[in-house]
Order: structure tokens, then sequence, then C-alpha cells
């Protein structure tokens, strides 16, 4: 037996104690040790039942998904080996379920034939939110004890339920009060007292509410509504229904057809691939994971507009007071206002109640005075975007905050190596980059200056987990890798404009790809103003920067975005659908004579790559000069701040997906094409299609 695995017998009563940290995954160093315990507890005379258990933390997390598509996932015994041998077994099985059950872990506490829980526990199928469905007889087996509505909204959502839930539901028979495994054996031994046997999930049948043909009719037009594509919950409906009409071996091995189809796809191995890069990114490889972190007890927040506001909500919801301050009375009271009308939202849509707004409303303290950020631990500045105000102001919060108070900039551009010269203590200085709104995105770029401490990027990471961000490390350079990668996009967008394409063209295509929007209606919300002023910076400070000026005669005719009624598009009052604007196409005419280009058809394909390759090759070089860890961290930027599609699981495991040899053999032709000293490949895409390999290892 697996050292992972512990059997015992007590009282006539075996007990399997699972042990795999961190989550108790059934991959192949769990799943013989359970098979070894099942036959020597059906082969012992002397034991009448049987008790699977996991950890306190952890009955099961489910299967291995590290495991998935190699052939360790096949590896005999799989778990469902071990679930036949669970539904043959002849003495009752009690699962002990602690901390959760998910996936693979539910469906092997269902082939229990008795499940009691602690309170605390969680209960659910989430393999949806991996693109799959549960495989391991799940499907069957949860509609035959919860009933086909009650399966459907579990799988499809992939939200676990609580034990009370459960014990409601009748998934588990009892909530065990004390020690879990005592109460367990005693439950199992009570079973054996009153004579009770195996109690199969799999004889019982599938209650549907009404008539099972409407009922899937009404949920696959349902699902197909909001299943946005993603094949997942669909394949779940017709795993239920099949639950509900056919018998349960026909049943499993419909479940394992589609089940086949899912694990393949590329859906599911993008979103896989999104799991664990999410989880990657507070890895570092110089600041080991024991690094000290310092007291974050208190912040404050330089700067009430709408960042400097989304930030200090997203503390206050964390539990970390904030000391705003502003310099004039009326941007403080506007911030302010913003934030209370912000929760009032959220109040009202029944989200937050009155008497919690009002306790995080209560933890922001205004302030017109500087020195009010003496006694924070962290201070983050969010005020205009430009380096001598940020300067100036570096060097009065180092007079002013506290000895060991991290002094955090919001910069979306700025070197913070210059910022953090402004002071006596660079290593006290680091970026967080939030995004906006900053209290909805969860990506936050945590930006290391060359002379950071190590605690204080720790610090930087573990306050991105506590409020609930996605924290990636990016090291030094202009846009970061975010906002880098960006330009390089909006780059093509507009030299695509020149050369004979139309906002709504491109926008249409990158929606087509799967964008939430395209770049022009991006820009026209977000406004243009800002990126006017920085490509003015940039041209100052690089003469050779090169950028198709459309985007500038457009900024010039004051048009700005929708917050000026007209950018890209034109915008009716109230009303942010963007129009096609004949002033525009004007605009746009005239330039293009003015460079000399006779318009030309471009197809949405060459629209998409060009977009989408620009930004990949700009990432190959953030990825070679180390600003970025890892192509994963490269991912999960985009994932959780730039709204790539997440079945596409992020540009790098796009372009990996893709081929890097058919990428670069893009990038070389548009090398040739218009504008082409854009697109000098990165060396480490030419080195890494040259060799077969992907950006993603
Ligand atoms: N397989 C492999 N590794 C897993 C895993 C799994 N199913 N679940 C979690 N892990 C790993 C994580 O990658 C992480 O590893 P790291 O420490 O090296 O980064 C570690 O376990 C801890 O994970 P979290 O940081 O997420 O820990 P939390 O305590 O916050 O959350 C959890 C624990 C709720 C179990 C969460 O990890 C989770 O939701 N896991 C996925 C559960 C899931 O989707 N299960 C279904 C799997 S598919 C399946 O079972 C198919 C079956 O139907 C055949």
């Amino acid at each position: 037996m697996s050292e992972a695995v512990k059997y015992s017998v007590r009282d006539g009563v075996a007990v399997i104690e699972m042990n795999n940290p961190p989550v108790n995954g059934l991959g192949s160093v769990l799943r013989p040790g359970i098979m070894d315990g099942l036959n020597k507890a059906a082969a012992d005379p002397a034991v009448k039942a049987l008790v699977i258990m996991g950890t306190l933390k952890a009955f099961s997390g489910g299967a291995d998904i590290r495991e998935f598509n190699t052939p360790k996932s096949t590896m005999s015994p799989t778990l469902h080996e071990i679930i036949v041998v669970q539904d043959g077994f002849p003495k009752p099985i009690v699962a002990a379920i602690g901390g959760f059950a998910l996936g693979g872990g539910l469906e092997l506490a269902l082939a229990c034939h008795y499940r009691v829980a602690a309170p605390k526990t969680q209960l659910g199928l989430p393999e949806v939110k991996l693109g799959l469905l549960p495989g391991a007889g799940g499907t069957q087996r949860l509609p035959r004890v919860v009933g086909a509505t009650e399966a459907l909204k579990m799988m499809t959502t992939g939200n676990a339920v609580s034990a009370e839930k459960g014990k409601e539901l009748g998934l588990i028979e009892e909530v065990v009060q004390g020690d879990l495994l005592e109460g367990a054996i005693a439950f199992a031994k009570k079973l054996v007292a009153e004579g009770k046997g195996p109690r199969r999930v799999r004889d019982l049948t599938v209650k549907v509410d009404g008539d099972p043909q409407a009922f899937f009719a009404a949920a696959r037009a349902d699902l197909e509504k909001s299943a946005r594509g993603f094949p997942a919950p669909l394949q779940i409906l017709g795993c239920v229904e099949a639950a509900a009409t056919l018998p349960f071996d026909e049943g499993r091995a419909e479940e394992r057809r589609r089940f086949q189809i899912l694990v393949e796809g590329s859906e599911s191995k993008a979103l896989r691939h999104m799991f664990f890069a999410e989880r990657q990114t507070t890895k570092i490889p110089d600041v080991p994971e024991d690094t000290p972190v310092r007291k974050l007890d208190k912040a404050a927040m330089i700067g009430a507009g709408t960042m400097g506001g989304g930030i200090t909500m997203s503390f206050v919801n964390a539990g970390i007071p904030v000391t705003l301050v502003d310099t004039s009375q009326e941007s403080l009271d506007k911030g302010l206002a913003t934030i209370r009308k912000n929760y009032s939202n959220t109040v009202s849509k029944g989200r937050l109640k009155q008497e919690d707004m009002d306790k995080r409303m209560a933890m922001i303290t205004p302030s017109l005075d500087l020195n009010a950020v003496k006694d924070a631990d962290i201070v983050i500045e969010a005020v205009f975007e430009k380096m001598d105000i940020k300067q100036e102001l570096f060097g009065k919060l180092d007079a002013i905050a506290k000895p060991g108070a991290i002094l955090a900039t919001n910069t979306s551009t700025l070197d913070i190596n210059v910022i953090a010269a402004a002071t006596k203590r660079p290593g006290d200085v680091i970026g967080l980059h939030f995004f906006s709104p900053a209290n909805v995105m969860r990506l936050l770029e945590v930006v290391r200056g060359a002379k950071t401490a190590k605690d204080v990027l720790a610090t930087a990471m573990a306050l991105g987990k506590k409020l609930k961000k996605v924290p990636v490390v990016s090291g030094v350079c202009d846009g970061f890798i975010g906002n880098r990668m960006m330009e390089k996009y909006g780059i093509q967008a507009w030299y695509l404009l020149d050369e004979g394409a139309t906002p709504q063209q491109i926008d249409a295509a990158m929606k087509k790809f799967g964008l939430a929007m395209g770049p022009f209606t991006m820009y026209d919300m977000a406004g243009l103003d800002v990126g006017f002023y920085v490509r003015k910076r940039r041209v100052a400070e690089r003469p050779d920067y090169a950028y198709s000026r459309i985007v500038d005669r457009v900024c010039e005719a004051g048009r700005f975005g929708q917050k000026t009624g007209k950018g890209w598009y034109r915008y009716e009052a109230g009303d942010r659908t963007p129009r096609p604007d004949p002033e525009f196409d004007k605009i746009l005419a005239d330039y293009r004579k003015e460079i000399g280009v006779t318009p030309r058809q471009i197809s949405d394909e060459e629209i998409v790559e060009r977009l989408i390759y620009a930004m990949v090759n700009e990432a190959a070089k953030i990825l070679e000069e180390g600003i970025a860890l890892r192509a994963s961290d490269i991912d999960t930027v985009y994932m959780t701040g730039y709204g790539f599609p997440h079945y596409r699981g992020g540009p790098m495991f796009y372009a990996d997906t893709v081929g890097l040899p058919k990428v670069l053999a893009a990038v070389e032709k548009f090398h040739q094409g218009y504008q082409g000293g854009q697109w000098k490949p990165a060396p480490l895409l030419v080195k890494l299609a040259k060799e077969g390999k992907g950006f993603n290892g």
C-alpha cells in the first residue's frame, strides 16, 4: 500500500485514510492504495463495514488535473475501476467527508453507500469550470441522489453546496458535529447493528420535474443561451438526460464518450492551463515562499479619483482601513460619493447588506493632509501620470511615512526605478498596477523595481491575494506586461485603418475571435486622452517611435471617445452604442490621401493575425528580457485583465496551439509588409519555433 493511503481496522470497521497533499488529488499516487484497501476490507471476514476518509482539510479535490492527457490518467487502477469495485462491494461503505469533496472526490463519495460530513464541508462537481464534465459517474449518480434539476444546477455552474444543504438534498446522511472519523465509525457500526447493507446509488432512479422531454428541451434552450460557446454545459445536459432515460451502464458509457470529447478539446486544455497559470503567479524563483511578509493593517490612498476610489474599495472590502487623501475637498467629496454610489448599487442588487456597506464606509477616513499617511503600513498613490508629479510626491512620502511602510505607485507606464530614486528607501518602493474598475478587475500587476526588497515583493503578492486579485509580477519597462503588449496591438489596429480596414470591421473580427470587445470600442470606452498624452511623451523621448498618426488626427479633432460623444465612432446622448460616423470616415480618407496609401481589402483572418501576433511577438521579448517570469504569467495577465477569451487560454497558449512555426511564418511575412519595421521577429520566438517547442513548455 502506498504511503499516501493508510489502512486500519477498528472494532470491525475498516478505515481507508487518504493523505496526498495538497488536495488529495485522485492521481496515480492515491488510487492503488485505495484499491488495495478495498480488497483487504472485502477479504477480511472480521470487517463488517468500511469508512473512506481524506484529511480534515480535504476529502479530495478530484482527479489529478496534472495527469490529464498523460498515460498516468489511465494507469490501472483507474477511478472508474475503483468505483466499479465500490458498486459491487459486499459490505456497507461510508464516506467521511471533511473540507471538500470536489469533482472525482465527490464521485468517489457518491460511489460509497452512505455519506457523512463535517459541518464546514463543501460538496461539488466543478468540472465545468475546467471545460469538462464529471467523468467518473458523477453525471449519472448525482441526479439519482438529488434529482435532475438540482444536479444540473450543480454541474453546469460548478458551484459547491455546503454540508447542511447537502443534507437537505439527500447528498449526505449526517452532519458530524464532533470528531469526523469517530462519527463515521459510529455511523458504520450503527448500520451493521441495524443490519443495513450496501446501498448502491446506481440502483436509484432519477427524479425529473415534469415531463422529461419537455424538461430537457427547456434546459437545453436555457443552456444554449448561457453557455456562450463553451461545450461542457451542453454535454453535461446530454449526460443527465441519459441518466434519466437510459439504464445506468448505458448512461455511464454516454458520460465517458462525452468526457473524452471534452478532455481532448482545446477549450478544456485552455481552461486547465488557466487554472494552473493563476496558481503559478505567486511563485517567484528568488523569493522563497517562506519569506516573511510585512504587517499591513492600515493603508493610505493618495488620489480620490476613479482609480483611487476603486483601490480604496478593494482594501476596505478586504478589511483593511484606508486613509484617503486628496488635495481638494471637492475631489475628496466626489471620490467618496462615487464609492458610496457603487456600494449602494451593490446593496440595491441584494449582494451586500446595508450594515456591511456602512461598516466599509466607516473604514475610510478622508483627509486633505498628506501627513495623515504617517501611520499607514502601505501608501498607494494614483495621482496624475506625470513623472515630476510622482517624484515630488514620493519625496514627500519618504519624509512622512513611517519606517518599513511600503510605498506603492499605481503608475501604468512610468519607470518605477526613477520614482523610487526620489526616496531614500527604494527597497520599500513597488508598483501596484490595478486595472479599472479596481474594485472589480482581478488583475494586479506587481511591478518589481531594481531595488525593491524581497519581503516587499512577497508582501505585495500576499496583499494581492488578500484583496482577491490575481497578482502577477512584472519587471520595469514601459507599459509593463499588459500595456506594453496592448500598445503593439493598438499600433497594428491603427495601421490596418491606414491600409483599408474600418473600425467596425476590425472590432467585429476581434469579437468573433472571442474578445469581449474590439480595440476601437475599447479605446472609445476608456478615453483617448491619456494615450494622446503618453504618445507625445514617447515621441519626445524616442523620436523613432512609429505609429499611424490617424490616432492623433482623431484626438486633434477633439474626439476623445464616449466622454466627448465621439471618438472612433459617434455616440448619441445617454447611449453607449458605437455608431459609424461620416465625420470620422472623412478624417480617415484625408489621412490615407496624406500618406499616399490606396486602401485595399483586408480579410478578418489577417486582422486577427496582425493584432494577436503583434502581441505575441512583443510578449516573446518580454519573456526573454525577464520582464515576465513565465509565459503563463503573460496568459494570466490577458485572461484576468484584458478580456482575452478564456477558451483560448491567453495569447501565449493560443500561439502554442496554433504552433510557433506558423506564428513565426506570419510574423516574417508581416515584416516584409506595410510598416514592416514593427515586425522584427523576437529571437525567442525564432528559437522556440526552430526547436519545435512552445512558450508554455
Ligand atoms: N489536481 C491537481 N492539482 C490540484 C487540484 C487537482 N484537482 N486541485 C488543486 N490542485 C493544486 C493546485 O494547483 C495547487 O498547487 P500548488 O500549490 O502547486 O500551486 C494546490 O493544489 C492548492 O490549490 P489551491 O491554491 O487552489 O488551494 P485552495 O485551498 O485555495 O483550493 C480547491 C482548493 C478548492 C480544491 C481548489 O484547488 C480547486 O478548486 N481545485 C480544482 C477542483 C476541481 O476542479 N476538481 C475537479 C477535477 S477534474 C475531475 O475530478 C474529473 C473527474 O470527474 C473524472
